[in-house]
This record gives structure tokens, sequence and C-alpha cells, in this order.
């Protein structure tokens, strides 16, 4: 049976907006643990634009699950993924200036310096998992270059503007998990999945676990505001 790990970094977004300390990411993973998440994701960006170091620090402490942590392979967050040993490390590339990230990284320009990471971090005991594009050269280069799991990138297909596209991004999607699965990789998928979109995936046992994040947050808010305004009408109505 598949697994699910949940990303909270929207619940930090939504902190960052207002630059409060709340709503907590660290309390909405426990939350998610509670109601089944198989584990946690967190990006620490390099920007800090929503996870902060706090959180991570704290995420270590309290996940009863397994943290997986996001991040770019900088010499800044190999040292914050060393002290903190998460579960599993995930290589993203990562931009400035992209809303969220764009694409998966390119192993065969970055093959060396990626390499090189995943050795550092396996050395330390620390598993490592590469956010690539469903693309099978990207694949055989993450197989040689010895990474323990492949994420596959799930945009193309959430965000296709064709059915047609849709088709195609899809069955690249079940081709990189098939290729992946029998290299004896891990193989997990994200990105864009949404509660119409995780359906198509009924049956493709190749893929371990999905990581999802901004729609689970964004129908939390949807699924809670009638208590949340409940709440307060009370609270305005004691006044
Ligand atoms: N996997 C990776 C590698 C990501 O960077 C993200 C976005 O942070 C996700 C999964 C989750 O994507 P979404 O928030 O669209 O569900």
């Amino acid at each position: 049976m598949a697994k699910l790990a949940v990303n909270v970094d929207h619940i930090a977004t939504l902190r960052e907006a207002r630059g409060v300390t709340y709503p907590d990411p660290v309390a909405a993973a426990v939350m998610a643990e509670f109601a089944g998440a198989d584990g946690i994701v967190a990006h620490l960006r390099e920007d800090r634009r929503h996870m902060q170091d706090r959180d991570i620090k704290l995420l270590r402490q309290v996940i009863q699950t397994k943290l997986i942590f996001e991040m770019a392979a900088t010499t800044e967050m190999i040292g914050i993924a060393l002290d903190i040993k998460p579960e599993l490390v995930t290589l993203v590339p990562e931009k400035r200036e992209e809303l969220t990230t764009e694409g998966g990284l390119d192993l065969i320009v970055h093959k060396d310096s990626i390499a090189e990471t995943i050795s550092t971090l396996q050395g330390n005991g620390i598993p490592v998992s590469i956010f690539i594009d469903p693309d099978p050269d990207q694949i055989k280069v993450a197989h040689q270059i010895n990474a323990d799991m492949i994420e596959i990138h799930t945009g193309a297909y959430c965000d296709a503007s064709s059915e047609k596209k849709r088709t195609k991004a899809f069955s690249n999607i079940v081709d990189a998990a098939k290729l992946g699965h029998k290299l004896k990789l891990g193989v997990n998928a994200g990105h864009g999945l949404c509660y119409k979109t995780i359906k198509a995936f009924k049956g493709l046992v190749e893929i371990d676990e999905y990581s999802i994040g901004h729609s689970i947050i964004a129908r939390a808010a949807m699924v809670g505001i009638e208590k949340a305004v409940q709440e307060m009408r009370r609270l305005v109505k004691e006044l």
C-alpha cells in the first residue's frame, strides 16, 4: 500500500505572510501524524520564505513517523542535514525567483556535485532521494550515482493544459516509476497532486509514497472554515 508524506511548508507560508507566530507548521505536523500521515516533509529554502531553522529543529524533536528534509545541495543545507539527521533527504533544485520548485534536478548537468552530496549524506547514515522529471536518462543517472530513491515530479501531469498533454505526462510517470522500480530505486512521487489528480495513480504499485502539500493545506482551510467561524462568532456574541 502506498504511503502519504504530508508537506507542511504552506502552514509556514501563511505564518510568514503576517510575520506572526501562528499557524505553527510543527503543530500542523503533529496533527497530520495523528490523522495518519506516514511522514512529514519540510523544505528549508535558502531564502527562508516559509520554513525557518527553528521549525526544522523542532520538527526533528517532535516527529514520530519520519522527517523528510527537502533541500538544495548547498554547503549550508548539507551542514543542517548532517546536524538534524532526517530519515530522508530529498534533493531539489532551487531558484530564488520561483514560486515553488519548478522542475526536477538535472542530473546530467549536475551529476558530479550531486554524487558527492549523496555520498556525504549516506556516509552519515542519511538516505537520499532525488526529485527528478520522469525522464529515463535522468533516472539512469540517479541509479548510477547511487541514490536510494527518486521522487518523480508530477507537475507536468497535474498542470497539463490539455487532455492529450495530461495523458502523455501520465504515461511518462508510469514508465519512470517502472524503470525506477526495475533499477531497485525507491520510487516516490509528488508536486501539484490534489484530490482529483491522485485518483489516476490507482494500481501503480511501483510508487511507494506520495508527497503532497499545497492541496492538503488548502483543503484544510476550507473544511475547517465552518468550525473556525463558529468559534469566533461565539466569542463575538459573548462580548
Ligand atoms: N515534492 C517536492 C520535491 C516539492 O518540492 C514539493 C513542493 O514543495 C512537493 C513534493 C509538494 O508539492 P505540492 O505542495 O504541490 O503538493
